[in-house]
Parts: structure tokens; sequence; C-alpha cells
């Protein structure tokens, strides 16, 4: 049997293939750190975890609404006018099985062949393959480690054509951790002002990870006049660590809305009715974990960048979002190893650090960008502290 010729645009999920490669090297009893994970390695609170047993109990097992239940479609809403000023009504509101899902679907729906979609680099994994297979054409701006590896206004506008679609945006970022402030989503909004065909979709849900008084704002509430040319993605995996439950959200056009409802109507239909009613109670419920949780990760996070910029030829700056750090590993490129293997690039040196120091790292270049590579410091401090020595000792150990 051959595969279908579309297959040969995208690729596996390089940070998947990391996470399971590092098991797979775990079960044969080595001894693996792995930072390669994008997902909170707390438990799902037990509020969330009681409210999907009494759903069970309660007989909601069966199909829901496509496109999400009445109550989480409210829960939703409720949650966009609390926390980030928008007004959305429920038909405004779509829910899939993931954030991931929820992308596919948007994309899917509304890039036609051609289509050009602004990707700013680095860029989570998933924003180019999904482009490339609704046909659409990946333009991927490279953005400098210097300005925070952020979208720079000018570059947006130059990079803008009459084929633009849409335009995406991931703060605080994964993989590297970066976040826009009011200003700087403020300042894009103004070029898109000048671009009205130009749509954009916000991909937020990292938005309850940040540190060092950062405050989020997503660019709808920044720029008003973008509302009806906004997709805003968010979903409950990260930020109430329900990675494996498998619940996303969108709000944006109804009419781009209606057509995620047609594409999910023949695919997987309803998201698992489980997971919807335990997603109400994460949104309606207490939310007095975040902080608590967003403690332990920015203690992990100066732990880690102190480790990473102890070791000789890689610098790392401390982002104020998300669970990633994104550090430069420049200083090592053209050093050789201990068995005299030349390290050429990041994805050599992840290999390295992968096979003679024990930890799982994911390369850069799997998010667009060469000479950097990610670390998930979504794992615990002992964990967090023995990978750092073995890297500060690999490190040493390179010529
Ligand atoms: C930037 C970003 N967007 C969306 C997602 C999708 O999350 P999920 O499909 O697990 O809800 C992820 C997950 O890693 C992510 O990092």
């Amino acid at each position: 049997m051959t595969v279908a010729e579309r297959l040969k645009k995208i690729k596996p999920s390089p940070t998947l293939a990391v996470t399971s490669k590092a098991a797979e090297l775990k079960a044969q009893g080595m001894d693996i750190i792995g930072l390669g994970a994008g997902e909170p390695d707390f438990d799902t609170p037990d509020n969330i975890k009681e409210a999907a047993c009494a759903a069970i109990k309660r007989g909601e097992t069966k199909y829901t609404n496509v496109d999400g239940t009445a109550a989480l479609k409210k829960a939703i809403a409720a949650k966009f006018e609390r926390e980030n000023g928008l007004k959305y009504d429920v038909s405004q509101i779509t829910v899939g099985s993931g954030g991931k899902h929820t992308l596919f679907n948007a994309l899917y729906a509304t890039v036609n062949d051609g289509d050009e979609v602004i990707i700013p680099a680095p860029y989570w994994v998933s924003y180019v393959d999904i482009v490339a297979i609704a046909d659409g054409v990946p333009v991927v701006l490279t953005t400098k480690e210097e300005d925070g590896f952020k979208l720079k206004p000018a570059a947006l506008e130059a990079a803008i054509t009459s084929k633009t679609k849409w335009l995406i945006l991931n703060s605080p970022s994964n993989p590297t951790g970066s976040t826009y402030s009011y200003e700087e989503l403020k300042a894009l909004a103004e070029v898109l002002l000048r671009h009205p065909h130009v749509m954009v979709l916000t991909d937020d849900i990292y938005e309850h990870i940040i540190y060092d008084d950062f405050k989020f704002f997503t660019i709808a509430q920044v720029e008003p006049k973008l509302y009806d040319r906004t997709f805003t993605l968010n979903g409950v995996s990260k930020a109430y660590s329900m990675t494996g439950w498998r619940i996303g959200y969108g709000a944006g056009p109804k009419d781009i809305i209606k057509a995620i409802s047609v594409i999910q109507s023949q695919s997987t239909s309803n998201p698992c009715s489980i997971s919807q009613a335990a997603s109400v109670e994460a949104l309606n419920g207490t939310q007095a974990f975040i902080p608590a949780n967003n403690a332990t990760f920015k203690r992990r996070r100066d732990l880690v960048v102190a480790g990473l910029n102890e070791s000789t030829g890689i610098t790392c700056t401390s982002p104020e979002g998300a669970f990633y750090v994104f550090p430069s590993c420049k200083g090592v490129v053209g050093k050789k190893t201990p068995k005299g293997i030349e390290i050429k690039n990041c994805t050599d040196f992840s290999s390295y650090l992968l096979e003679e120091a024990l930890i799982a790292v994911v390369p850069g270049i799997a998010f667009g960008t060469e000479n950097y590579f990610r670390i998930s410091y979504a794992t615990s401090d002992e964990n967090l502290q023995k990978a750092c020595e073995r890297l500060v000792k690999a490190c040493a150990a390179l010529r």
C-alpha cells in the first residue's frame, strides 16, 4: 500500500519524537532525564477530576453537540469576558479535542491552495505542517534573540502580500517562552489595520503560565478593531495540567466557527463528553493552584537558566512565560566531542547531550531556528539539578 501524496508535505512532530526516543532509552535501563516534554508534570487538580467522575455518574457518556456542550461554551464565553475583556456569543465559540485539533480545524477551514500564512520563527512545530497540509504556504519570518524572539512591525509589514491570509501569533511562546507586551501587540496591530485582508490567529494556550509581574494581553483586546479578524485559540491542557483530557477551544467570526463545526462533524465529532464536563469545572472552579504552580515553574526556570549560563559555550536568557527556555548553543558549534565527533549544529549537540549526558532536549531546528535548543523545565527540581550538572560537565568536555 502507498500512502497519499499529501503526506509528503508533513513530518511527525519532532517534540513527540524526542519524548518517545527518551522513553525508549529509559525502557532500556538508561538514566535519561527528559527535558523534551511539552506538558506540566503536575497532576490535574482534584476538583476537576471529581467533576469528571460526577459527569460519568450522571450518565454524560453520550455524544454531545459536535463543537461543544452548551455548558462548556458558556464557561468559555465567561472566561473570555472575565480574563480578556472579550465578549463572545456562544455561536462564536468552538470546542475541539485539544488546542492542536482546534488549530488544525481553523486553518483547514480557511486556507485555500496558495494562501500565505505568516509564522514567526522560532515557531511551535505544528503551525508549519498544518498550513502545509491545508495546501497553504507557510511564510516563516525569523526573529532575533536580541529582539526577544519577537516579530517586529517592520518585518510583518514587509512580509504581507495580497495572498496573506493569516498571521499566527503565540504568546507566551513555545519554544522560547517570549511574551508580547501590550505595546508590542499594539504596534503589530497598527500594521494589520493597514491590511484589512489579513486575519490573526493568536495561540494563547500558555496565557496563565507567566512570571515576573508580566501582564498578559491578547491582540483582540489590545485592538478592538481587530476583533472581527481574530481567531483566539486556547485550551485547558497547560494551565490546568490536562494534556491527556484533550480539550481545546477557539473564538472568532461565526462563519469560521460554523465551518469548523462542519469539519468536526465529518471527522472526530464531539470532543470527549467527560473531558468537557471536567473543563467546565476547570474554567468555572477555583484558579488558586495557577499562581502556586507558577511559583514552582519560576523557581525551576531560574535554576535551569543559571545552570545553562554556567555551561561553557551556552547562553540563555530568562523568559517571562510558558515552561521552556531556548538557549543558544552557538558557542559549542565547531567543537569536538571526547569521541572526536564535530558538533556542526544544534541537532548534533542535542544528539551528544542525549547519548553522552543522557539528557533529552529538542534541537532548535525543529522550531525553525538553527543553533538553539529547547529545554522544558516542567520536571522536578532534582531532575533539573542533575541535568544542569550533566550539561556543565558535557560542555566542559568539548574541545
Ligand atoms: C503553542 C502551543 N499551541 C497549542 C498546543 C496544543 O495543545 P493541546 O493540543 O495539547 O491542547 C501546544 C501544545 O504543546 C502548544 O505548545
